[in-house]
């Protein structure tokens, strides 16, 4: 897919190239996190797995800052982080791989309490002197763990966990000072060293199927290392909002907004730091969504006091899109457009500044110096992070694809958060819930949910759809629990009758989806009632659809989007 964003908000400031008023130079390194000053910062160690990114949200629900670094991190780059505990995530590989993960065994001397999970707890026992073989039986799904030390990771627990075992090797000798603490019937899954205060399973506690996981790492992250739990929405925002105003000093910021959550809580935090010296673009590219263009201004401005430039560019977008059908040129223009636009607007905002900044002979800094951009952690962290170092921080750099040359500086203040904590700030800032609980809308809008050609009058069919699909779901109380809910117009013709007549008319899909992150989904089994009203609305209220089909296409093997 052609999109940096798989968390889907709508931002697509794929390369932004402004224009010559704007000429700070190169970005400064910014502190690497806004972790709370006294804070405890769990480090988790990512061998590759997939659900090391979970590892982290859920030491970040005991509201514990947990920082994911690549486990071919130095140790000195560990060490910076001062963590209070570190976790060895699980991996694809086997220890004895030519091409397993190269982390430093020093890190398991580094004396502070370590949880190895599956191929955590394979390197802590082949590296600690202990031996890792192959096993008879290989463990995959679920799997009952009979506790057989009840040290202080199993604390409060049952003697029989029900677990989520992923793994083709085991622990076939023990490091010395090592204990067996739970088996499988087929292997050890537990080992520790309570003096060393070094503990592992070789089932996945992150993953939901492992029923006392939560439990489990609690007992690990608070009680056993002590951290504080000080990482709240309350110390974010205070750190945060320090941290930019001491970055942003006179100077001042731009931001495009798109309505979504993620661009809404990055202006707040920024305006709550440097006030109107933040102006925000919002720009309407024809394929938004009914009455969304004036609904995002009217939240932005009154309820979120936020100081916004509103752009009407859909008719410069929906003449570009005239005729096109291929769902990647569409996204391509829209991009395109988007830069074009939004440079513009910039150039004109930083130049009207620069005449009123002389005019009242304010000091030099004062211009537009700062880019706001709502990159999260996901973003940030990518799952291939562990081919080392280096492919972290490229990554990161190309989230949002920004050139090489771009001259304004990057504020991105949730680029240490999840989405779940995006919301919580949100709400701490006192956002309102009709913003924060948006659900996710791609970038090219509606655009990518009109099969075959955009023309203004299908714009509209869909707008008019999709506000029914939206507000039935809101009616029966659905909106919150659903990843995204929408309606996509096919470029199908049926026959239909409506009283006397004969129809020929669009049809119209309706889509479900619980998710997440977007990247994989599963088709929601809405209630027949609601696709009832929502299917008789459609064809009473929406002039040029007679039918509508509901999607039963989970992810994979479709995708979200039908474009
Ligand atoms: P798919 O269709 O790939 O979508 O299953 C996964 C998630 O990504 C969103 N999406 C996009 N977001 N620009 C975006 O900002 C895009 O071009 C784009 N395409 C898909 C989609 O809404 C879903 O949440």
């Amino acid at each position: 897919m052609a999109y940096a964003n798989s968390t889907a908000e709508p931002y697509i400031l794929h390369s932004v190239v402004l224009g010559p008023y704007i000429s700070t130079g190169a970005s400064e390194p910014v502190p690497r996190y806004n972790q709370p000053v006294d804070s405890s910062t769990v480090v988790i160690l990512d061998f590759g797995a997939q659900y090391t990114q979970l590892i982290a949200r859920r030491i970040r629900e005991f509201n514990v800052f947990s920082v994911v670094l690549p486990c071919t991190a130095s140790i000195d780059s560990i060490k910076e982080l001062n963590p209070v505990a570190l976790v060895l995530s699980g991996g694809p590989s086997s220890v004895y791989d030519a091409d397993a993960p190269k982390a430093d065994p020093v890190v398991l001397q580094l004396g502070v309490p370590t949880l190895g999970i599956c191929y955590g707890m394979q390197f802590m026992a082949h590296h600690l002197g202990g031996e890792v073989t192959p096993s008879d039986k290989r463990e995959y799904g679920d799997a009952t763990v009979n506790v057989l030390a009840k040290n202080k990771l199993f604390a409060g627990l049952p003697a029989a966990l029900d677990v989520w075992m992923s793994h083709g090797d085991s622990v076939a000798k023990l490091p010395d000072g090592f204990v067996e603490a739970a088996r499988t019937e087929n292997a050890l899954a537990s080992i520790a060293d309570e003096k060393r205060r070094m503990y592992a399973v070789q089932w996945h506690p992150e993953v939901a199927h492992s029923k006392q996981g939560t439990e489990l790492l609690r007992n690990f992250v608070l009680n056993i290392s002590g951290a504080k739990p000080n990482w709240t929405p309350e110390s974010f925002i205070q750190t945060t909002v320090e941290r930019i105003r001491q970055q942003v000093g006179k100077g001042r910021a731009i931001c495009a907004l798109s309505g979504g959550v993620d661009s809404a809580v990055a202006a707040v935090l920024v305006s709550k730091a440097i006030g109107d010296r933040l102006t925000c673009i919002f720009v309407n590219n024809g394929v938004l969504r009914k009455n969304e263009f004036q609904q995002v201004q009217d939240n932005m401005r009154s309820k979120l006091g936020l100081n916004v430039v509103a752009v009407d560019a859909s008719k410069r977008f929906l003449s570009q899109l005239g005729g096109i059908t291929d769902p990647e040129t569409k996204r391509k223009i829209i991009g395109r457009e988007f830069i074009t636009v939004f440079d513009d607007e910039a150039n004109r905002i930083v130049k009207e500044q620069e005449r009123k900044a002389e005019l009242k002979k304010e000091p030099a800094g004062s211009e537009i110096a700062w880019l706001v951009q709502g990159t999260l952690y996901p973003d940030v962290i990518e799952s291939s992070s562990v081919k080392g170092p280096s492919q972290t921080i490229k990554s990161h750099h190309n989230v949002g694809g920004l050139p090489a040359d771009m001259k304004l500086k990057l504020i991105e203040p949730l680029r240490d958060l999840f989405k779940d904590e995006v919301r919580r700030v949100g709400r701490d800032l006192g956002m309102p819930e009709e913003v924060l609980e948006r659900q996710p809308f791609p970038g090219p809008g509606l655009a990518v949910r009109i099969v075959g050609e955009i023309t203004p009058e299908r714009v509209e069919i869909l707008q008019n759809a999709d506000d029914i699909v939206v507000s039935e779901i809101k009616k029966a109380g659905l909106y919150k629990q659903i990843w995204q809910s929408f309606a996509v117009l096919l470029p199908v013709k049926s026959v239909g009758v409506m009283g006397d007549q004969r129809t020929y008319a669009y049809t119209c899909a309706v889509r479900a989806v619980h998710s997440e992150d977007g990247m994989t989904a599963d088709w929601v089994p809405l209630p027949y009632e609601v696709l009832k009203s929502i299917s008789n609305r459609i064809v009473n209220e929406v002039r040029g659809i007679n039918r509508v089909v509901y999607d039963i296409t989970s992810k994979p093997p479709g995708t979200i989007e039908w474009e």
